[in-house]
C-alpha cells in the first residue's frame, strides 16, 4: 500500500483508539462510489458487530475526528455504517512533489528476499523460436519488477547444452568430417581450424535429428557419442564447446535486441558437474529406488487428485534425465548462493516436471523448508489463426523471422519526416509492441499473435504507449527551452485529481503484480495512467497557458507522470527511442 495511505490507515486506526476501541487495524481501498469521495473504509460495520454497538453511532463520533485531518477535506458515512474519505488538496499535491522527487517510492515494498530467476532456457545448436519469446519477456520483466521493489536477483538463462541431441549433432559432423583431429584417439585439446557457423548448426541439427530418430543404429551411436561427451572426452568435449560458443554468440545478439540479459550463462552441462555429489547426498537419504532398470524418486502425495508418476532419475538405458539434471541445478544454486526463492519461467506444459523436481527437492531435504521453489508457467503464442505460430513453409517460426516482420511494419508507420535510423527506431518500437502484447494477457493466457492490432497507434499497443510518453519528453523539452521548470506542483483542479488518485493507486498494482507473478495489471495500469494523461493534455494549453503557478503544477504532473512511464516501461523491458 501507498506509504502515504498506510500513514493515514495508522492516524485512523489511533482516532478509534481514542474512541476506545484498541488495535484495531485498519485499511482503506480506492471508492467504488468516486462521487461519494477518494477512498473509502468500511470497516466499521465489523468493529461495531465485535463490540455490540450501532455502526452509525460510531462512525459518527469518528467522522468529527477524521475531519480534522489535514490529510482530509471531508469525510461522511454513507448506508449502515460505510466512511467516504475525500482527500485534501494538500495531500494529492505533497504526494505528486514527493514523486516527483524519487519517483521509486512509488516501487519499494517491505520484502527483502533473494530471488533466483531461471528463464530463457534456449536449446544448443537449435533456433530460438517463437516458443523462447515468453520465456525472455516474462523472465526478464519479472526480475525488474523484483528489483524495482527492493529484492536482490540472480538470473541465469539455463541453457540446454547437454544431453542426446549433442551427440547426435556431433556424430552428424563426424560423418561429414571424419578427418577432424577431435575424432583422433590421441587428441589432446590442441586448437584446430575448424570453423563452424550458426547457420551450418541450423542446416545440421534438424538432418541430425531425424537420422537418428528414423535409424536405430544411428541413434545407439548418438548415444555413446553422448556418453562419452559427458564424460569429458577430449575430441568430443572440445567440439562441443565450440558449438556452444557459436551459438551462444548468436542468441547473445536476440537476447540484447529484446533487452534481456543474465547474470550467469549456465547451462545444464554445469549442473552435471554437481551430479555426482548430489546422487551420493540422494542415495545417502535413502530415497533412490529402482524400478524396471531405472532410478526413481517417489513423489506422490496421499492428497494427490491426478496422476503423479514417479520422478526417473536415471532411466533404463543409463541417461541421466532432465528431472535429474534440474535437481543437480537446485543443488548447485542452493549450495552456491543464498536463495529465498527460485523462479521458473517456462511454458505450463512443464508443470508436472516441475512439479516432481520439487518434490524431490524437498522430500530429500536437499533445500531448507523456507527456500520456495515457483513455478511460473506461461501460455502459448499462437499464430494469428490460433493455430501453432509457424513460417511459410510450415517450420517452427524463429524469433529472428518474427522480430524482422514487427519490425518491417513498424517501419512502414513511422513518420516519413524521420530520415536517419528508420531501421533501429522501427525495432525499438516493434520491441515494445511485441513486449506489451506478450505481458498483457494475464501469464498462464494463451494468446493470438496479430500484427496489425499489436502495432496499432490507437490501440491498447507498446506503440501507443511509446508514442505518448515521447509526447510527453517533447513537451518537457519544450518547456525546458522556454525555462519553465517542473519544480514544484502548488494548485489542483478536478480534471487532475484522477490521476493523482491512480498515480496513489499505483504501489497496490506493484505489489499485486509481484504476488500474481505476473504483468497484466502493470500493462493495464499504464495504459489507463497513459489515457488520463493525454485527456489532461488535450483539454490544457500547457506551453501558452499564462497562469504561471498552474503552467508549473501542469509540469510537475507530466514530469511525474513521464517518469513514471519510463520506469514501468523500464520494468516491462521495453525501451524508449528519441523519436517515433
Ligand atoms: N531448455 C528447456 C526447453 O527448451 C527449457 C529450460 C527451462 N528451465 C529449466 N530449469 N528446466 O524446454
Amino acid at each position: 500500500m501507498n506509504y502515504k495511505i498506510s500513514l493515514l490507515e495508522n492516524k485512523i486506526s489511533q482516532s478509534l483508539k481514542e474512541l476506545g476501541f484498541k488495535e484495531t487495524s485498519v485499511t482503506i481501498n480506492p471508492s467504488n462510489r468516486p462521487e461519494l469521495g477518494d477512498y473509502q473504509y468500511n470497516g466499521i460495520m465489523p468493529l461495531a458487530k465485535k463490540n455490540n454497538l450501532n455502526p452509525v453511532e460510531i462512525a459518527n463520533k469518528l467522522i468529527p475526528l477524521l475531519k480534522a485531518y489535514p490529510e482530509l477535506k471531508d469525510a461522511s458515512v454513507a448506508g449502515p455504517g460505510f466512511i467516504n474519505l475525500t482527500f485534501s488538496n494538500e495531500f494529492l499535491i505533497d504526494f505528486i512533489n514527493e514523486s516527483n522527487s524519487n519517483i521509486d517510492i512509488n516501487y519499494h515494498q517491505d520484502i527483502n528476499k533473494t530471488i533466483f530467476l531461471d528463464y530463457g532456457g534456449p536449446n544448443v545448436a537449435k533456433v530460438l523460436h517463437v516458443g523462447h519469446l515468453r520465456s525472455a519477456n516474462i523472465g526478464e520483466a519479472l526480475k525488474r519488477l523484483c528489483q524495482a521493489i527492493g529484492c536482490k536477483t540472480i538470473s541465469d538463462v539455463h541453457l540446454g547444452d547437454w544431453g542426446r541431441p549433442m551427440g547426435m549433432v556431433i556424430l552428424e559432423i563426424k560423418t561429414r568430417h571424419p578427418e577432424l583431429p577431435y575424432f583422433k584417439e590421441d587428441y589432446n585439446g590442441e586448437p584446430t581450424n575448424f570453423n563452424i557457423t550458426n547457420d551450418d548448426l541450423l542446416e545440421l541439427y534438424p538432418i541430425a535429428t531425424t537420422k537418428a530418430k528414423e535409424n536405430e543404429s544411428i541413434m545407439e551411436e548418438a548415444r555413446k557419442i553422448n556418453y562419452e561427451l559427458q564424460n569429458k572426452h577430449k575430441g568430443y568435449y572440445a567440439l562441443w564447446q565450440k558449438i556452444v560458443e557459436v551459438s551462444v554468440n548468436e542468441v547473445k545478439k536476440i537476447y540484447q535486441d529484446l533487452n534481456v540479459s543474465f547474470d550467469l550463462w549456465e547451462g545444464e552441462s554445469d549442473n552435471f558437474e554437481y551430479m555426482n555429489e548430489m546422487f551420493e547426498y540422494l542415495y545417502s537419504k535413502n530415497i533412490i529406488e529402482e524400478s524396471d532398470g531405472a532410478k526413481v524418486i517417489h513423489v506422490k502425495n496421499d492428497t494427490d487428485k491426478k496422476e503423479m508418476p514417479p520422478l526417473i532419475l536415471v532411466k533404463s538405458n543409463k541417461a541421466v534425465s532432465y528431472e535429474a539434471t534440474d535437481l543437480a541445478a537446485i543443488w548447485e544454486r542452493t549450495h552456491n548462493f543464498k536463495l529465498d526463492e527460485i523462479w521458473y519461467m517456462t511454458d505450463k506444459r512443464q508443470e508436472l516436471h516441475f512439479t516432481q523436481v520439487f518434490r524431490a527437492a524437498s522430500k530429500s531435504q536437499m533445500i531448507k523448508p523456507e527456500t520456495k521453489l515457483i513455478f511460473n508457467g506461461f501460455g502459448t503464442m499462437n499464430g494469428p489463426e490460433g493455430k501453432p505460430f509457424k513460417t511459410r513453409d510450415g517450420g517452427v517460426m524463429p524469433l529472428a523471422n518474427l522480430l524482422d516482420m514487427v519490425t518491417e511494419e513498424c517501419e512502414k508507420r513511422l513518420t516519413p519526416t524521420i530520415t536517419e535510423n528508420r531501421t533501429n527506431i522501427a525495432r525499438t518500437i516493434a520491441i515494445g509492441a511485441i513486449k506489451y502484447a506478450d505481458l498483457l494477457p494475464y501469464r498462464t493466457t494463451d494468446y493470438n499473435f496479430d500484427l496489425e492490432k499489436f502495432t496499432d497507434l490507437n490501440g491498447k499497443t507498446g506503440t501507443y504507449l511509446l508514442y505518448s510518453t515521447i509526447r510527453m519528453k517533447s513537451l518537457l523539452n519544450k518547456a525546458q527551452e522556454n525555462n519553465l521548470n517542473p519544480q514544484k506542483m502548488t494548485i489542483i483542479n478536478e480534471n487532475e485529481r484522477k490521476i493523482i488518485l491512480t498515480m496513489l493507486d499505483l504501489k497496490r498494482i506493484i505489489k499485486r503484480s509481484y504476488d500474481n507473478y505476473s504483468l497484466n495489471e502493470i500493462c493495464e495500469y499504464l495504459y489507463k495512467i497513459t489515457n488520463l494523461y493525454n485527456n489532461f493534455y488535450a483539454e490544457n494549453h500547457i506551453i501558452t497557458e499564462e497562469n504561471k503557478e498552474l503552467q508549473t503544477s501542469w509540469l510537475t504532473l507530466t514530469k511525474v507522470i513521464y517518469d513514471n512511464n519510463c520506469k514501468l516501461l523500464n520494468i516491462l523491458g521495453i525501451n524508449i527511442p528519441e523519436k517515433m
